[in-house]
């Protein structure tokens, strides 16, 4: 089963660290970031993984994972060109994951104690062709923003500045192997970026989008407080 972990980007937000070294290899506790997505991904029986990452420090990620031995899993790498938005950097994966293959993806800078094991199974039993995790946040705008209705999620707003829940997506996606020719549908966004929420808002419009919400704690540890608050949990030993 296959597994995407997505570590470009400019990490601009944890600057000054992230000028000379890529966000995902900063430590968290005793481990760099990167370690978690994979060890997340094992734990949900996923083995074998395509990792995206930048230009800056990608032999890093080969020096710190290799092989993925470690894990137990396969790890494959590519070079995400410029900073495109999260999008673009998916799309990579496209010759990674078979035509009709259901397949997990991760955002490197997302920290959570979830397994996603029975959750990925029931996806790959369902219809649905795109799958997202909400939790609640005390401040949503920092996100996308889901728009409720009963079950179904009507829309995705990307950082609302009124937000109408209290609940962000997080960044663990599943998609099937369609979600390529959806990203070659959107157009990039104001910020020049194209936006994983374009795409999720497409299988939203199709009502192919199913939403589960995660029960235990969930970081985005892109800025300097919550990789602080991210490093104190994974010190406590929170997750291996
Ligand atoms: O953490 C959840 C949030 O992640 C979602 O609620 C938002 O809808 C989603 O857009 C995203 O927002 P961020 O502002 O946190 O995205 P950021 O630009 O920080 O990128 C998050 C990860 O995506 C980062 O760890 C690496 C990867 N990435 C990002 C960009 C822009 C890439 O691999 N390539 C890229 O070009």
């Amino acid at each position: 089963m296959k597994g995407v972990i997505l570590a470009g980007g400019l990490g601009t937000r944890l600057q000054p660290m992230t000028r000379f070294l890529n966000k995902h290899l900063l430590p968290v506790g005793p481990n760099p970031m990167i370690h978690y997505a994979l060890s997340k991904l094992a734990e949900s029986g996923i083995d074998d993984i395509l990792l995206v990452c930048g230009k800056k420090s990608a032999g890093l990620f080969i020096d710190y994972i290799g092989s993925g031995r470690e894990w137990d899993v396969r790890v494959s790498f590519t070079v995400q060109e410029e900073a495109g938005g999260i999008a673009h950097a998916l799309a990579l994966a496209e010759g990674f994951v078979q035509p009709d293959e259901k397949f997990i993806v991760l955002l490197g800078d997302n920290l959570f104690e979830d397994s996603l094991a029975d959750e990925f199974a029931r996806f790959r039993q369902r219809p649905e062709k795109a799958h997202v995790f909400l939790k609640e946040v005390d401040d949503p705008r920092r996100f996308g923003v889901p728009v409720l209705d009963g079950t179904r999620i009507v829309r995705i707003e990307e950082k609302p500045e009124q937000p109408q829940s209290s609940y962000c997506v997080t960044g663990i996606y599943m998609y099937d192997a369609d979600v390529f020719d959806v990203i070659r549908s959107i157009r990039p966004s104001a910020r020049g970026e194209l936006e994983i929420t374009d795409v999720n808002n497409a299988y939203a419009a199709s009502g192919m989008l199913s939403y589960s919400i995660l029960r235990g704690w969930w970081l985005d540890a892109g800025t300097h407080h919550s990789l602080w608050e991210a490093s104190r949990r994974m010190a406590k030993g929170e997750m291996e």
